[in-house]
């Protein structure tokens, strides 16, 4: 495990940015493995604004989005799609057919969890996962439970996570208490994984992430086990380290 510890959110989301940088000038068809969150928002102001100077082409990428919330439509503002086209798709030029974000509003779950995965692999895996963390240390929508989950699938939000998530939301009421995400075996097969965090309230979460027992009651602890993971955090996350 790498970890870069930055001063500030701004640096955090500077860092972040140049290494997707990095990846799609090197591969320029690279398959994005995207997170939603607050803490990614910068990292994506930052792409935006890269790619308005010519610096990043998107012409050719190919975007997997971790999650969806499970009966919220899209054109929902707190649904994931809504956050992702309002915070990068519509301010770059990314061809609209590679992007991918699980149907939160499907029929079938089992069928779209299975096509997501085929997507997947069709793409030939993601080349590098952003990803943030929850206070619980959830990623993707992948809460503690009692053993880490490999493809797609539904959950049952934490009440923990329904409350956090709350704040985007006019009323607790409205915050949808299941998603569609990725599983842990899913972003544990990206060939590069980027996580960040900041804030006091990340860093219990990140300790255990970092030097607790892997087991899937913290489910980043098993990044602990992937070969090319970077963390980028600020002073507050990485307070216990
Ligand atoms: C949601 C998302 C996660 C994200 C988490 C933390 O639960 N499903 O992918 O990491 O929120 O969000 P924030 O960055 O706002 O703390």
């Amino acid at each position: 495990m790498r970890i870069i510890v930055c001063e500030n959110y701004e640096e955090v989301s500077k860092k972040a940015a140049q290494m997707i940088l990095s990846q799609v000038t090197l591969k320029p068809n690279s398959v994005l493995g995207l997170a939603t969150g607050s803490t990614p928002i910068g990292m994506y102001e930052n792409l935006v604004s890269l790619n308005k100077k010519g610096d990043i082409d998107f012409s050719e990428v190919r975007t997997f989005n971790l999650d969806e919330y499970y009966n919220l439509p899209k054109e929902n503002d707190q649904s994931y799609h809504y956050f992702m086209y309002k915070n990068l798709f519509d301010h770059i030029n990314i061809n609209p057919e590679n992007i991918h974000i699980p149907n939160g509003m499907t029929d079938d779950v089992d069928a779209e969890c299975e096509r997501y995965d085929e997507l997947i692999k069709e793409a030939g895996g993601v080349d590098i996962q952003v990803l943030g963390i929850g206070n619980n240390a959830h990623i993707g929508f992948n809460e503690p439970t009692i053993n880490f989950e490999k493809g797609t699938h539904l959950v049952q939000l934490e009440d923990s996570t329904i409350e956090a998530n709350s704040r985007f939301f006019d009323n607790i009421e409205d915050v949808p208490k299941k998603a569609i995400t990725m599983g842990v075996g899913s972003i544990f097969k990206s060939k590069k994984i980027m996580l960040v965090a900041t804030g006091e309230n990340k860093a219990e979460a990140i300790y255990n992430t970092v030097y607790g027992k892997v087991v899937p009651e913290v489910p980043a602890s098993i990044l602990q086990f992937h070969s090319d993971i970077v963390l980028i955090l600020d002073k507050e996350a990485a307070k216990f380290l």
